[in-house]
This record gives structure tokens, sequence and C-alpha cells, in this order.
């Protein structure tokens, strides 16, 4: 059975001060449950987060890798040097990096591939704009990414990875997905997992909402059947927040 997974991404956002004060806190809020946790936060946090968290049940994410382990990538950091550090997860293919770093399709493949091939398990985000959506296309071009993003991956690697479905148009803007539109999205992806390899696989694949999710509409959106978890922007940057929807 899936496990629910309520992750932050504390996107280029927080110092080292209010880290530590966000873990601090978190910590003293935290109950061990079945809901699994992480925190997303920019490379210089990373390494003392996993220490502040080491025993808790909470994990440590980064917001991006790449593929190569080493070699002349100026202002890259690699798979082997965030395992080294004791991160647990990866978020791969943000609609951030997408629009504003030059990620692709071909670039999220190669990253996914890498981290399978390690022990950090990947957070796939896709999402269409709203331009696609007002066209009716959010669901041919959520297809298209999955697929491309998804090729060559063997079931085993895809039955331990989590996609979050982040619609462009509900991230960071306050207008979240109604939590109908968010399940016949994270629907129709379960179903391309099952085209793709088989309902064994897309029963076990996690998948995330994200987009202005916070406490006051994550109890609707975790209700729904094919809602596995959340991706969390601007409510993880306060652990009283954050800490009201991993209880959801
Ligand atoms: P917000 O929760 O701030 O809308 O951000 C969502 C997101 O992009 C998480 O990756």
């Amino acid at each position: 059975m899936r496990k629910p997974f309520i992750a932050g991404n504390w996107k280029m956002n927080m110092s080292r001060a209010e880290a530590e004060e966000f873990a601090a806190k978190l910590k003293e809020l935290y109950k061990d449950t079945e809901v699994k946790t992480a925190i997303c936060a920019p490379f210089v946090h990373l390494e003392r987060l996993a220490e502040a968290f080491k025993g808790t049940g909470i994990g440590v994410g980064a917001q991006n890798c790449h593929f190569e382990d080493s070699g002349a990538f100026t202002g890259e950091i690699s798979v082997p040097m965030l395992e080294e550090i004791g991160i647990d997860y990866c978020i791969i293919g943000h609609s951030e990096r997408r629009e504003y770093n030059n990620e692709t399709d071909e670039t999220c493949n190669k990253k996914l591939k890498r981290l399978f091939a390690s022990s950090i398990l990947p957070i796939l985000c896709v999402g269409e704009t709203l331009e696609q959506r007002d066209a009716g296309r959010e669901k041919e071009v959520v297809a298209a990414q999955v697929k491309a993003d998804l090729d060559g991956l063997s079931a085993e690697n895809v039955s331990k990875l989590t996609i979050a479905y982040e619609p462009i148009w509900a991230i960071g803007t306050g207008r979240t997905a109604s939590p109908e539109q968010a399940e016949e999205m994270c629907k129709a992806i379960r179903d391309i997992i099952a085209d793709m390899y088989d309902d064994g696989v897309a029963c076990e694949v996690t998948i995330q909402y994200g987009g202005s999710m916070k406490p006051a509409n994550a109890t609707e959106l975790m209700n729904m059947e094919d809602i596995d978890g959340g991706l969390i922007g601007g409510a993880s940057l306060k652990a009283e927040d954050f800490i009201q929807i991993i209880d959801f």
C-alpha cells in the first residue's frame, strides 16, 4: 500500500539561521506517523538539515542534481556528492527549472536514470501551463512529459518513483486546482503508468499534488483517491504550517 508523502520545497528561500530555527521547531512538533515527510532545501542547507533530522523520520531532499558524476560542469552538484552527505530525495524537472534553467525531458530522463543507480529517490515534477489547460491540452501535455521523462526506466524503478503533478497556473498563485481537477490529473498519470508498465506499478507509484497546497486545503486534496501526497512550496517555509499539512 502507498504511504502518504508530504514534501516541502523551499525553493531559493531560508537563511542559515531560518533553516536552523525551522529544523528545531519541526523536530519539536513532529510525531512519527505513517506519513512520509521530507524537506527539499537549497544545497547549502542540506548537510546541516540531514544532521538535524537524523533519526527523526524526516527526510531531506535536494532540488536538482547533475546526471554526470564529476567533471567540468561549473556550478553543478552530482548525485554521489548528495549521497555522501546522506540525502534521501531529489526533485527533478520542477517547472521553474524547466522554464529558467533549460531543463528538458531529456535531461530529466538522464537525471532519473542516474538517481535510480543511487540511494536517492527522485520526485519528478510534471504539469501544464494555463495556456495549455485553456486549450484543453493538459492531459496530452502531462502524458508526453511522463512518457519522455520515464523512457527506458524499469518497472522496479518506477514503483519507487514519486511524481508530483504541479499545474503551473497553481504554483505560488494562491489558485489551487480543485480537488476534482487535481484528482483527475493524478488519476490520468496513474493510468499512463499502467499503460507504460502494468497495474501493479501504477498502484505503487506515489503521486503528489503541488500548487498552493496549504493547511486549509490539504485534507480535501489528500482525501482524493489518487492523490498520495503534496509537494508544498510557500506553506513549507513555516514549521507550524507544514506540520498541519503532515497532520492532514
Ligand atoms: P506553492 O505551494 O508555493 O504554490 O509551490 C508549489 C511548488 O512549486 C512546489 O514544488
